[in-house]
């Protein structure tokens, strides 16, 4: 039994996405979550500059008495994987469950991974699915323009700009033929719906922070480590307000209190 929380952390509203599959998976967990939306994208940054960030991401959810982390951001796992493997407490990433996930897939049609552009640049995502998938054509494609868009808050299956960024990324996955596509993006759960509507019903998503979520929760379970009240903060690097309202929307409850303003870091 270990009260502490777990440590969440990504760009921005992405994360959120593994807070959902968190509740459903293990209610009585304390989360604290940081949102370092004052240096969001991280989609567009340079590799050093990501790893940088990382460790600070990783620092502060450790210094608010994390007792392990979900890296609930496809760039920082595919961009820092040693240095969330090396970390001072168990991190898990979303890169590894998701491709496992898509392992899974049965069928021969290809697979499809969409992610920032600095995830997909990495080639991480594509040489694991290539190394899991033997015999299965991967396609992969980066959509540097779902994360503005989402921190906008636009969001729903009926938003334009959404419907109209979905249609030129994936058009290439869709015709194709791509059996599931994996969200290597922890954000584009947040537009799962307009994704799901463009490819058709047949295609499954796999999300990766859900993914990611379930390891922590075979991990906490395996070692004695669940425990909690069920309780959860929420930090920001950027309007705290703004972070507050989205969180909202997409959670569908209000967050227990407003999110705490940070600051931004330098890296
Ligand atoms: N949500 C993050 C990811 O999974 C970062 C997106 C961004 O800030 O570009 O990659």
């Amino acid at each position: 039994m270990d009260n502490r929380p777990i440590g969440i952390f990504d760009s921005g509203l992405g994360g959120l996405t593994a807070v959902k599959a968190l509740r459903e998976l293990l209610p009585e967990e304390d989360i604290v979550y940081f949102a370092d939306s004052g240096r969001v994208p991280y989609g567009a940054r340079p590799v050093e500059q990501l790893r940088r960030m990382a460790v600070q991401d990783m620092d502060f959810v450790a210094n608010h008495g994390a007792k392990a982390i979900i890296a609930a951001c496809g760039t920082v796992s595919s961009n820092a994987p040693d240095l969330l493997a090396g970390y001072r407490l168990p991190v898990f990433g979303v890169l590894r469950p998701g491709v496992e996930a898509m392992s899974r897939v049965p069928g021969s049609a290809p697979l499809g991974v969409i992610a920032t552009a600095a995830s997909i640049r990495s080639g991480a995502f594509q040489r694991s699915l290539e190394e899991r998938c033997p015999g299965r054509e991967i396609i992969s494609a980066a959509c540097p323009d779902f994360v503005p868009l989402i921190e906008s808050g636009h969001s729903g299956a009926e938003d334009e700009a959404v419907c109209e960024a979905v249609a030129r990324y994936m058009r290439p996955l869709k015709e194709r033929g791509c059996a599931a596509v994996l969200l290597g993006c922890t954000h584009f759960g947040i537009i799962g719906e307009a994704i799901s509507a463009y490819m058709g019903a047949r295609v499954r998503l796999i999300s990766a922070s859900a993914c990611a979520a379930e390891k922590l929760r075979d991990y906490l379970a395996a070692s004695g480590l669940t425990g909690g009240h069920g309780r959860e903060k929420y930090y920001t690097s950027g309007s705290a307000g703004d972070f507050s309202r989205l969180a909202a929307t997409f959670l569908g409850r209000e967050l227990e209190a407003a999110a705490e303003e940070t600051g931004v870091m330098e890296c």
